[in-house]
């Protein structure tokens, strides 16, 4: 007889990346949903893996990380936000920021505690949260409209669902699905936020690198106060179109950093070996990660102005490699009715934006929106563009 499971996730089934890219598949459709480049990362760097494994560097790693690699994240991080990180005791090197994700929450909230996510969210959050013992809150971003064609934060919500058991927010910017990022203002808002509170940020910067239109990033390193309690986690995917490497790191207080590394040690121990020095040794040189934001901005231009020609509206990206088009000229459909329908007929695959909502049947969930990855070759990005002029 089979045992009985009480399940953690009850109602966690497949992830809406994997059953649209298996829809994909199933009708050969041109894949802009989930977000992966569909080129290959600068040679050079595949190299110096190569290097790395024929100079042994096979066995595990340090469980928290090669120093060397610490070493040069914590330059990259003082240069380009002025806080210094104690690559020690202050920087650890984990599986993709994934686990950084899984890691820290697991390590700072417990049973009772309530973390606040901004909705629409990445998909890991809430999930950890719960696996945690935690409660998710969920606080919606202000959806685009006429007069504001771009999501918003609403700080003053943010403020409101702020209660006495509130012990973590998490932000991610810039952000995915939207596309938006922080402004210096915003940064004031979330300092005077959790001022004289005990709520832990946790700022998921994965996308750090890839700003547009002049834009810089405001990583929450930039601001002393808030990076005393704050945890920050990128990683290596999107920056150097590596996805399947599953490297990132998380920046913390030495406190913070304490708890989350007596986690990650039980929880993967250690990381990818040969992929660490070979990261070391590249990210050495500035160029390979500050001419991202250019690289994807022609990219989101490219696909933007081929939209003009569709009956989607795009909406401007101001980061991530990700833009939302908006489809209310065509259909009233739900996104995810929207979306299977463009995968099945049409022959294109992205993601409806209300997957990225607690409740994405929920009719605030859907406001005609889908997320579109142009982190594709031209040729990609073409036939895509090609096909939805067709609609
Ligand atoms: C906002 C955000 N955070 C974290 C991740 C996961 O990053 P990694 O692949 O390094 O685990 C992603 C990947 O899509 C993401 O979009």
């Amino acid at each position: 007889m089979p045992i009985t499971i009480r399940s953690k996730l009850p109602d966690i089934g497949t992830t809406i990346f994997t059953i649209m890219s298996k829809l994909a598949i199933e009708h050969q459709a041109i894949n802009v949903g989930q977000g992966f480049p569909d080129f290959d990362p600068n040679p050079k760097l595949v190299e110096l893996v190569h290097a790395a494994m024929q100079d042994g560097h096979n066995q595990y790693a340090f469980m928290a990380g090669l120093p060397a690699l610490r070493e040069e994240i914590g330059k990259k991080t003082a240069a380009l936000y002025g806080h210094r990180y104690n690559p020690d005791t202050e920087i650890t090197i984990t599986n993709g920021a994934t686990e950084s994700i899984m890691t820290t929450i697991l390590a700072l909230v417990g049973r009772g505690d309530e973390v606040i996510v901004l909705e629409p969210f990445y998909d890991s959050y809430v999930p950890a949260i719960r696996l945690a013992g935690g409660t998710p809150i969920t606080v919606p971003m202000t959806p685009p409209s006429l007069l504001h064609p771009q999501y918003r934060i609403d700080w003053q919500r943010i403020r409101d669902a702020i209660t006495a058991k509130t012990r973590m927010l998490v932000i991610n910017f810039p952000n995915n699905p939207t596309g938006i990022t922080l402004e210096s203002d915003d940064l004031d808002a979330l300092e005077s936020i959790v001022a004289n509170t005990n709520i832990a940020v946790l700022s998921d910067e994965a996308y750090e690198h890839i700003v547009f239109d002049g834009r810089i990033h405001y990583s929450i390193a930039t601001r002393k106060k808030l990076a005393a309690n704050a945890i920050i986690i990128s990683s290596f995917a999107k920056t150097y179109h590596v996805t399947g490497w599953k490297i990132g790191y998380c920046l913390a207080p030495a406190n913070i950093t304490s708890e989350i590394r007596k986690v990650h040690q039980f929880n993967v121990f250690s990381v990818s070996s040969p992929m660490q020095p070979a990261l070391a040794q590249f990210m050495k040189d500035p160029n390979t990660y500050s001419q991202l934001s250019a690289f994807y901005q022609k990219k989101r231009d490219h696909f933007t102005a081929g939209l003009a020609h569709s009956r989607f509206k795009p909406l401007a990206s101001q980061g991530t490699f990700f833009l939302l088009a908006d489809y209310s000229e065509i259909s009233d459909e739900t996104e995810v009715s929207f979306a299977r329908k463009l995968t099945s007929e049409y022959g294109v695959t992205v993601i409806p934006v209300a997957a990225f909502y607690g409740n994405p049947d929920a009719p605030e969930s859907n406001h005609h929106l889908v997320r579109i990855c142009f982190a594709k070759k031209e040729s990609t990005l073409d036939a895509a563009l090609e096909r939805l002029r067709r609609i």
